[in-house]
């Protein structure tokens, strides 16, 4: 299998695209730490892995917090051998009109997205560099490229993600590291579902292929560039949107 040996941490792995990107990664020989803020979730993925055959633990962490970052990569590294990929994909949205935007409300997107992917490719950093091979694999979103109304502070969170992983891939390449982001466009979970039907049409009209992704779209995405067929990406932003940033 292609990650056969290989050390995956997936943040906010216990729902949606996270979820699924811990499955695929641990269908392909993976072992995988799934870190959320969230321990039921976490650990409901952790055994759903394990009862298929993988091999996965479940660890409790708020990514907006670098000391606890270090601390639970440290232990990952403890428990699964080291850290070989890094997936940051912990987000949240909290979105108004940007003349009604909280202050409050915008620091904490910017520090839960953009922040806490700092906070945790700082600390597997570290780790990877020890190992002289890594995988940095940023969820941004095609909101960071196009905007959306209600979506200041989660775009802007998003567009930072983006230049963050350029640099993370100048930084780390001489250590055998390459960093890539992924924008997914709509894609249907516990994050979209609360969204009203007029949103979702507005958004339906959008796009080239006539469906709304699936969690496994993106985690097709990241299976590959974990691979060693990926070795020659670096510093890119792949979007899978099915066309609607197009
Ligand atoms: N769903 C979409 O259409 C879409 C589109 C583009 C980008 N994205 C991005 O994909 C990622 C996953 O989104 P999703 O749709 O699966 O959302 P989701 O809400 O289903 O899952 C997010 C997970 O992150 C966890 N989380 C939230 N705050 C955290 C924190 N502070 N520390 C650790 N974990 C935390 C949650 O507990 C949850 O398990 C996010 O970064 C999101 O911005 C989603």
């Amino acid at each position: 299998m292609r990650l056969d040996g290989r050390q995956a941490v997936i943040t906010g792995g216990g729902s949606g695209i996270g979820r699924a990107i811990a499955l695929r990664l641990a269908s392909e020989g993976a072992s995988v730490a799934i870190v959320d803020i969230n321990e039921a979730s976490a650990s409901a993925v952790a055994t759903e892995i394990e009862k298929a055959g993988g091999t996965a633990r479940a660890y409790v962490l708020d990514v907006a917090d670098a000391d606890a970052a270090v601390e639970v990569m440290k232990q990952v590294a403890e428990d699964l051998g080291g850290i070989g990929i890094l997936v940051n994909n912990a987000g949240i949205t909290r979105d108004n009109l940007l003349i009604r935007m909280s202050p409050d409300d915008w620091d904490l997107v910017l520090k839960i997205n953009l922040k806490g992917t700092f906070n945790c490719t700082r600390a597997a950093a570290r780790i990877m560099m020890a190992g002289r091979w890594g995988r940095v694999i940023n969820i941004s979103s095609v909101i960071g490229q196009i905007g959306n109304i209600g979506q200041a502070s989660y775009g802007a969170s998003k567009a930072g993600i983006v230049a963050l992983t350029k640099t993370t891939a100048r930084e780390l390449a001489s250590r055998g590291i390459t960093a890539n982001a992924i924008a997914p466009g709509f894609i249907e979970t516990p994050m979209t579902e609360k969204l009203s039907e007029k949103v979702r049409d507005g958004l339906n009209s959008m796009l080239i292929i006539k469906r709304f992704g699936k969690p496994e779209d993106i985690a097709n995405l990241v299976a590959f560039l974990a691979s060693d067929e990926a070795d020659y990406i670096t510093a890119q932003t792949i979007n899978v949107d099915g066309g609607m940033a197009s």
